[in-house]
């Protein structure tokens, strides 16, 4: 078992650091290739085209002086001297003095670079021992933009200060500034873009939602990139043909249940005047009962559908459904936790409130209504202290007409719809309707409704 659940803790650790939005996704998929691509290539830059550069001109320097010292070697006059310190000014841009007599007192070598030295005078340090051949000192911060070298002659020391722009390429930091600053530009640009392409997918998740959780989608139309279009336009079809499925069902059992009423008001009549025994009697209660499933199936398909979802106060609902179911026998506790307001079919949810009310006040004595959040849904709870429903029967109580006494008596119960009519409407807002035992003893039907 260990060692497969070893594996899933990375992932789960990349899961929960890793953004979760499509956008965040997205916007890393086009950013780690671009700062991966940019730390390589300035890498490989850097080390190679600025190396070698400052190598290249380190060299053409050192070469430079190598030849003034073999010059002032070859004509020692002071005469010539100053010709050749004049020309090396104009066109190589060398500072030279001469001090006589003076011994350098430091020299810079090979030993002397440590890895904290500076591309720079590595590289001059390297060129100048090659070309140059003799002691030599080097300031590479002398002065601003200058760098100075100090060369021990046999008759003293030759100064040279040099310009250092000579020396460096500037084009490094310009390469750099230039690729992160046009890198955040394209990235805000694909910011912008990307944005854009989610739009569509997030509206059509709300979309999705919304119809879930049986609320109105309002001007939903398919927008966006092709894959997204299709998405939402089956989407829309779907919506379509679950509205007309459920319709066409209800209007079919509508029109079934109405022309039923007919023939029986007839039978009713007719039984009226047969002549009194048991059998008619009989009969009569049966017609009747027909005639109360008829009405109840009616009085269910007409509050079908057309009803639309407003804003609701769920503690005024619950207070005026309590309020008219009270003042009968049985006692109702209300609690509301924090008044909560959620699109609800204001007359779907009455009737669904009053009957499991009405139920719990059929068998009961004490009824406890109770509301409250519970994270993203809203909870209503319908406790009461009568006999409750064993656990087997807890699902079969919800098929419509069924009655856990199947004597028809009305005193131990309805027509049977009740429950089937509480759970279609929990149903059509994205809710579950659930019967438990209640702390009590009796039944708890607990309503969750997304909020
Ligand atoms: N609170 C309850 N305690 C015990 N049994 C219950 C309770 N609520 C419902 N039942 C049982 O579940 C059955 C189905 O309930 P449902 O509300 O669907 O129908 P009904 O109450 O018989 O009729 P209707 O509500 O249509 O008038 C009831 O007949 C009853 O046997
Ligand atoms: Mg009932």
């Amino acid at each position: 078992m260990a060692t497969l659940t070893a594996p899933s803790q990375p992932a789960s650790f990349l899961k929960r650091i890793l953004p979760r939005t499509l956008l965040g996704r997205a916007l890393l998929i086009i950013l780690s290739p671009l700062v991966l691509l940019q730390v390589i290539s300035t890498w490989v830059f850097y080390d190679r085209h600025y190396d070698t550069t400052t190598k290249r001109l380190s060299q053409a320097l050192a070469g430079e002086i190598a030849t003034v010292i073999q010059m002032m070697v070859r004509d020692p006059g002071s005469v010539e001297r100053l010709q050749i310190f004049r020309m090396a000014q104009q066109s190589m841009f060398l500072n030279l003095k001469l001090e006589e007599g003076e011994r350098l007192a430091v020299i810079s070598s090979g030993e002397s670079l440590n890895p904290f030295t500076s591309v720079l005078e590595r590289k001059l340090t390297t060129a100048l021992t090659t070309y140059v051949a003799r002691p030599f000192l080097i300031d590479t911060q002398f002065a601003r933009k200058q760098v100075s070298i100090q060369v021990q002659l046999a008759d003293g020391v030759l100064h040279i200060v040099v310009p250092r722009d000579r020396l460096f390429s500037s084009t490094t930091y310009i390469f750099i500034m230039w690729m992160v600053g046009s890198s955040i530009v394209l990235f805000g640009v694909a910011v912008v873009f990307m944005r854009n392409q989610v739009k569509p997918i997030r509206r059509l998740a709300q979309a999705a939602e919304r119809f879930g959780k049986g609320r109105d989608v309002a001007n939903f139309k398919p927008e966006g990139a092709t894959e997204v279009r299709q998405a939402a336009a089956a989407f829309l079809q779907m919506r379509h043909r679950i509205k007309r499925q459920i319709e066409q069902r209800t209007e079919f059992l509508a029109g079934v249940s109405h022309d039923l009423r007919t023939p029986l008001t007839r039978m009713k009549l007719q039984l009226a005047m047969l002549p009194g025994s048991a059998e008619s009697e009989s009969l009569q209660a049966d017609v009747s009962e027909m005639e109360a499933m008829v009405e109840g199936y009616l009085a269910f398909a007409r509050g079908e559908g057309a009803e639309k979802p407003v804003q609701t106060e769920v503690s005024h609902l619950l207070s005026e459904v309590v309020g008219r179911m009270r003042g009968q026998t049985v006692a109702i506790d209300l609690h509301i936790e924090e008044d909560l307001k959620v699109p609800l079919r204001r007359e779907g949810m009455r009737r669904c409130l009053t009957n499991l009310i009405a139920n719990a006040q059929r068998y009961a004595t004490q009824v406890t209504v109770s509301a409250g959040r519970r994270g993203h849904t809203l909870e209503v709870l319908i406790d009461d202290d009568g006999p409750g429903i064993p656990p087997d029967k807890r699902e079969e109580v919800f098929r419509p007409f069924y009655r856990l006494d199947p004597s028809r008596n009305p005193e131990t119960g309805g027509v049977g719809l009740g429950l089937t009519i509480a759970r279609d409407v929990v149903h059509n807002h994205g809710g579950e309707l659930t019967l438990e035992d209640a702390p009590g003893g009796g039944l708890r039907a607990r309503i969750w409704l997304p909020v």
